[in-house]
């Protein structure tokens, strides 16, 4: 690839910061005794639909991209074996997490949460430090905008709705400005107006 078709990994950045983010508010809440409220529940919820379609349209339609393009290289291959494998490993883990957030122990919530963090952070960094670097290698820009429309395919506007002021709740003005400025102009406009305040008002993680 030419330097003039560098591909912008912004969004991929702030989706992963913001399902960081999350984990930590549910840490919070299970530290401060509030993972039984219905907000900290509505936090939970849509943090694993968040989560579900982010690595669902990177199995469907990104590492399927990223196979193609490498053929028989066993490195790297190996490596997207291993993404698969990390998306594979996170859903138990979501699946014990619910399960201790219905049995109301914080001791056995403060240690699924805290496995949740760890492999969920390690797998975001190794997808950031191994996958990134091998798509801006062998992908194309016309590739990342494939994959963008699988995403927004699959979110729908309903789920755009949701995603967008999730990226943007408690982000910097920097992050902000830097999302916005990857998305079509008048997304911002309808965030501000209608998909933002709809947002607030859901409360999400709210003490
Ligand atoms: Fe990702």
């Amino acid at each position: 690839m030419s330097e003039t078709q560098q591909i912008d990994f912004t969004m991929m950045y702030v989706t992963h910061d913001a399902l960081r983010r999350d984990v930590q508010r549910l840490a919070a809440a299970i530290a401060t005794g509030r993972a039984g409220s219905s907000s900290v529940q509505a936090g939970w919820a849509n943090f694993k639909a968040q989560l579900h379609v982010h690595h669902t349209v990177e199995d469907d339609d990104l590492w399927p991209r990223l196979y193609r393009a490498i053929g028989d290289d066993p490195g790297r291959l190996a490596m997207l074996q291993e993404m698969e494998d990390e998306h594979a490993v996170l859903d138990p883990l979501l699946e014990a997490l619910d399960a201790a957030l219905a049995g109301g122990d914080d001791a056995v919530l403060a240690r699924r949460v805290d496995e949740l963090a760890g492999v969920l952070d390690g797998h975001l960094k190794h997808e950031e430090s191994s996958a990134l670097p091998l798509i801006q290698e062998v992908l194309e820009p016309a590739d990342w905008r494939g994959f963008g429309a699988a995403m927004r395919r699959k979110q729908g506007l309903k789920g755009a709705a949701m995603y967008v002021p999730w990226i943007v709740d408690g982000a910097s003005a920097e992050t902000r400005a830097r999302f916005f400025s990857a998305l079509p102009g008048p997304l911002r406009i309808v965030n501000q107006l209608v998909f933002e305040p709809r947002y607030r008002r859901l409360g999400l993680w709210a003490a």
